[in-house]
C-alpha cells in the first residue's frame, strides 16, 4: 500500500516543518523527492541530508526567474506538493503593498504557476498527483490573518476549478487544509503560555498537532490508492473548525 516507487515528486517550502515532514514520508514510501525551500541552498541542502536520495533545489517562490529555475532543474514530477506559504499577521489595515503582494506571490501565483507547468507533463503520463497545502484561515475570519486566508481561499479556489479539468488525465488536485501545527513558524507565539492555552482550548482533541499528522493524508492524496480523490479538501484540525 502506498507505494510511490518510480513517482518523482516536489515539496515546495520542505526545508522545516509540515513540508519537510511531507517530502520525508512521500521518500519513505519510494518517491524521489526534490526539497524546496526560499532563504538559503545550504538550508535545502541540509533538510535534503536527513532524506536519503532527495535533491535540494533552492528557489524563492516570490520571483518569477526562480519558478523558472526550478521548474528547469526538476523537469517533469508525478507529484507536486504546494506547501510553501508566506503569512504576515497584521491588523487588516496595517499591511503594506510589498506585504500583500508577498503573500500573493507565494500562495496564490506560485501555485498556478507550477500547476500551469508540471501539468503537460502529468497529462503525457497519464497519471499525476497535486496537493496544496490551506490553512482553516481558508474559512475563519482571524483578524490578523486577512491576506493569509485571502490566499488560502484563493488557493482552494484553484483546486477546486482545475480538479475536474485535470481528472480525464488521471491526475488528481486536493488541497489539506491544517488547523495549529507545532512548527518553527508558530514556535514563538505557541511558547507564550496564555496564547498556547487558549489554542488548546479551541481544539476538541485537546492538543497542538504535529508535521505527522498532517503528511500521510497527503501520501493517501499522492498514492494510486488515492486515485479517487480529487477536488476534496481535507481539513486536519483536530476538529477546531466544529
Ligand atoms: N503551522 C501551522 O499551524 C499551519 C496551519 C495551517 C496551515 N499551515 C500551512 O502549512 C504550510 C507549512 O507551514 P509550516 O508551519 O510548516 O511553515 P514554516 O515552518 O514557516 O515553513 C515554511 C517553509 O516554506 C518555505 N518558504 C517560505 N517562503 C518561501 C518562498 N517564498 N519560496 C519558497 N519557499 C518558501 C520555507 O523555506 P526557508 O525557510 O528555507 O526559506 C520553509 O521550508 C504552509 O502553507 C502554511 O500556510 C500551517
Amino acid at each position: 500500500m502506498f507505494d510511490l516507487s518510480g513517482k518523482k515528486a516536489l515539496v515546495t517550502g520542505s526545508t522545516q516543518g509540515i513540508g519537510f515532514a511531507i517530502a520525508k514520508t512521500l521518500s519513505d514510501h519510494g518517491a524521489a523527492v526534490f526539497v524546496n525551500g526560499a532563504s538559503s541552498m545550504e538550508k535545502c541542502a541540509r533538510a535534503a541530508e536527513q532524506i536519503p536520495g532527495s535533491v535540494p533545489v533552492q528557489a524563492d517562490l516570490t520571483k518569477p526567474d526562480d519558478i523558472d529555475r526550478l521548474c528547469d532543474t526538476v523537469g517533469g514530477v508525478d507529484i507536486l506538493v504546494l506547501n510553501a506559504s508566506i503569512q504576515y499577521k497584521r491588523d487588516w489595515d496595517k499591511f503594506t503593498a510589498e506585504e500583500f503582494d508577498a503573500q500573493m506571490l507565494c500562495n496564490v501565483k506560485s501555485t498556478y504557476m507550477l500547476i500551469k507547468r508540471f501539468a503537460p507533463y502529468m497529462q503525457k503520463q497519464k497519471w499525476g498527483r497535486i496537493v496544496t497545502i490551506g490553512s482553516v484561515n481558508q474559512y475563519n475570519n482571524h483578524p490578523q490573518l486577512l491576506l493569509y486566508g485571502v490566499t488560502k481561499a484563493a488557493q482552494l479556489k484553484l483546486v477546486r476549478n482545475i480538479a475536474p479539468q485535470l481528472a480525464p488525465f488521471g491526475i488528481t488536485v486536493n488541497n489539506v487544509a491544517p488547523g495549529a501545527v507545532d512548527t518553527p513558524r508558530n514556535r514563538d507565539a505557541l511558547s507564550d503560555t496564555d496564547f498556547y492555552n487558549k489554542v488548546i482550548s479551541s481544539i476538541p482533541c485537546g492538543y497542538i498537532g504535529r508535521p505527522e499528522d498532517i503528511a500521510p493524508a497527503v501520501l493517501l492524496l499522492c498514492s494510486e490508492e488515492g486515485r479517487y480523490i480529487t477536488g476534496a479538501d481535507l481539513v486536519i484540525d483536530g476538529g477546531m473548525c466544529l
